[in-house]
């Protein structure tokens, strides 16, 4: 008989972990709270973009994925994985998903199992937060009765390249029985795994990893509101920047960081340092107030260029493209582009918006969902590029439109002036 999996969360994490369990022969139970997520997912129409309605309708015919809000359709699985949220409450971590999942897990643990985190979390989440929920609920013993580990999720919505199979996997466990159970689990469906000596390790690396592209882009970020002053093309020098053939990673600039991991993690770091040793993350909190200030800093360089023009945001006609954090994405979690765009509203510019990858009845209130053609870029008076999907005609935009202010780097020409 195969193995039962049940993968707690369905989101841009769950669903690709399910997929790849069914992948390698176990029986998974994906179970969520939101009962029109999971009814969703039993009629085979995915909201993820990695994951094609297919791919979800041959693992439903496959007998071996089942979407369910019934937790006892997860009851004696033998291995959990758990992917809930992990949000930030007044800028601090909150974890009530992790601790409400945990508590349901452990009504269903029987000796024998492993309970393995993915949700992004400070170090120490794991053998301190989720263990002490497992043994209180279920009356066992970690790593005598049952196995406990981490092991972060790197998932690139959208990144053609690099998924869960190919993407290698850092693996720990509370001790090395429960580390052997979470690596071999792992490796029946990724080709490699990567163990660390302690679940807090693997939480760190993972830490490491968003906090890394934080301060990066924030680097970036600040040097592009400073060259404009300087006469100098950012774009331009990052590209002669990045023939280095070592020492120098891209980054280029944007209008602020969005999604579920940026905007969020390096401050679940943060957070941790000052409860632990009274210090502080310096390059953290640079990194924060900087990211968090280019939407600002955007709708002013907006409101700059209209003037420039003799004409206020007050009235203005303002067509904006893209509102997902990230391109190729329909994910406007924390995505600076609805910032921009609230702030660009509430200085009363009339807003359209191009944006195909996102339900209507996610877009702000106050702002009509148009395509893309030429009619509507001369009805603007200015074009706000903020996300740059592709498959969008930015030769058009560039031609067709008065005035672009371009945060991407996709337009080019007279009317076009860049972050
Ligand atoms: N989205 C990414 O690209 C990404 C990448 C790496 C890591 N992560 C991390 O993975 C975790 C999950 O992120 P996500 O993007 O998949 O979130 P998501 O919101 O897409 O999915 C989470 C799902 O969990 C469900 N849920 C909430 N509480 C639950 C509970 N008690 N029991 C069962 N289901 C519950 C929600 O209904 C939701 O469907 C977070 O910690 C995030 O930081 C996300």
């Amino acid at each position: 008989m195969s193995k039962l999996v049940a993968v707690i969360g369905q989101g841009y994490v769950g669903l690709p972990l399910a997929m790849g369990a069914v992948d390698a022969g176990f029986d998974v139970v994906g179970v969520d709270v939101d009962e029109r997520r999971v009814t969703r997912l039993a009629a085979a129409d995915s909201f993820i973009e990695d994951i094609t309605s297919a791919q979800l309708r041959a693992a439903l015919d496959s007998g071996r994925y089942r979407p369910t809000s019934r937790w006892s359709d997860a009851d004696g699985a033998d291995i959990f994985a758990i992917t809930v949220p992990t949000p930030l409450r007044e800028g601090a971590p909150d974890l009530t998903y992790v601790e409400k999942s945990g508590e349901a897990v452990a009504r269903l643990l029987r000796p024998g199992a492993t309970v393995v985190l993915e949700s992004t979390t400070y170090p120490g989440t794991t053998d301190q937060v989720l263990v002490p929920i497992l043994e209180r609920g279920s009356g066992l013993r970690a790593g005598t009765d049952f196995h406990v580990g981490y092991s972060p999720e790197r998932i690139d919505p959208s990144n053609r390249t690099w998924g869960l199979a190919n993407t290698p996997k850092i693996v720990s466990g509370i001790d090395p029985p429960s580390l052997e159970r979470v690596q071999a689990f792992y490796d029946t469906f990724v080709q490699r795994t990567v163990p660390v000596s302690s679940t807090r390790t693997a939480e760190l690396a993972k830490l490491l990893e968003n906090t890394f592209r934080h301060v990066n882009i924030a680097l970036v970020n600040e040097i592009a509101t400073v060259t404009p002053q300087l006469g100098v093309d950012i774009w331009e020098a990052i590209d002669a920047a990045d023939s280095k053939p070592f020492g120098f990673m891209r980054f280029t600039p944007g209008p602020g960081v969005g999604g579920h991991c940026l905007p969020i993690d390096p401050s679940y770091l943060l957070w941790q340092v000052r409860q632990t040793s009274r210090s502080d993350l310096r390059i953290v909190s640079a990194a924060n107030e900087i990211n968090d200030h280019m939407p600002e800093y955007v709708v002013r360089r907006v409101q700059a260029g209209l003037n420039a023009r003799r004409k206020a945001v007050n009235g203005s006609r303002i067509l904006v493209l893209g509102l997902a954090y990230k391109k190729n994405v329909g994910d406007i979690r924390e995505s600076p582009a609805l910032d921009i765009t609230k702030q660009l509203l509430a200085l009363g510019a009339d807003i359209r918006v191009v944006e195909r990858h996102t339900d209507a009845e996610a877009l702000p209130d106050g702002v009509d969902r148009v395509e893309l053609d030429a009619d509507v870029l001369r009805w603007a008076d200015a074009v706000v590029l903020l996300t740059d999907h592709d498959g969008v005609d930015y030769d058009l935009v560039s031609r067709t439109a008065d005035y672009v202010f371009d945060t991407r780097h996709r337009c080019q020409g007279e009317s076009v002036e860049v972050l």
